[in-house]
């Protein structure tokens, strides 16, 4: 494992802390509301399943699945989705939840396409945001940490589909990828 890892940036008692307090925000934001969290796949699915846990409302899941990246690092800038959501989302307030927002583009086609279905409300909580990376802009209401920008992995993300076990996130030693 250590032989990927330039350092790691969050250890999983840092995201722990960050989880909780994400939730209790969460929790007290919609209160007396029942939550649809709208999980992108297959990113976000780790830091989805510890955030629901630490919200004390009712929540219901749903999940879609949109690429802009192939196996390289570097976004395409092209955003297709490749699964769609099971459930019409008209009288719902969504929350969509991200591993991380980057150049935004991603995030950018999501709300679009989501906010033409009217929902009720719709919110993001992202767990990790590259402020320097962005190309477009996006509103995050919920977010974890600001990173630099780099690589990373662990806590969901991935590299060519890798690493998205790794119970911290890490920065990627950048020979892996170049
Ligand atoms: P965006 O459209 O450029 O904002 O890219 C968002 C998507 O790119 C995220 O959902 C991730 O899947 C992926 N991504 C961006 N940066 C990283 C990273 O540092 N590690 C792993 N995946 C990343
Ligand atoms: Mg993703």
């Amino acid at each position: 494992m250590k032989e990927v890892i330039d350092r790691v940036l969050f250890t999983p008692e840092d995201i722990e802390f960050k989880v909780n307090e994400l939730g209790s925000q969460i929790t007290a934001d919609y209160y007396g509301k029942e939550i649809t969290m709208v999980g992108i796949l297959s990113g976000a699915i780790i830091f989805m399943a510890d955030l629901a846990r630490v919200i004390e409302l009712p929540v219901s899941f749903d999940f879609i699945d949109v690429s802009s990246y192939g196996k390289s690092s570097q976004t395409s800038g092209v955003v297709r989705i490749q699964k769609d959501l099971e459930k019409s989302v008209g009288d719902k307030d969504l929350l969509i939840v991200e591993d991380i927002v980057d150049t935004g583009l991603t995030l950018k086609y999501l709300l679009n396409n989501l906010e033409s279905r009217d929902p009720l409300t719709i919110k993001v909580c992202a767990l990790l945001n590259k402020p320097d990376r962005r190309k477009v802009e996006v509103p995050i209401d919920y977010c974890g940490f600001d990173i630099p920008d780099e690589f990373v992995c662990g806590y969901g993300l991935d590299y060519a589909g890798k690493y998205r076990n790794y119970p911290y996130v890490f920065v990627l030693k950048s020979e892996i990828y170049s």
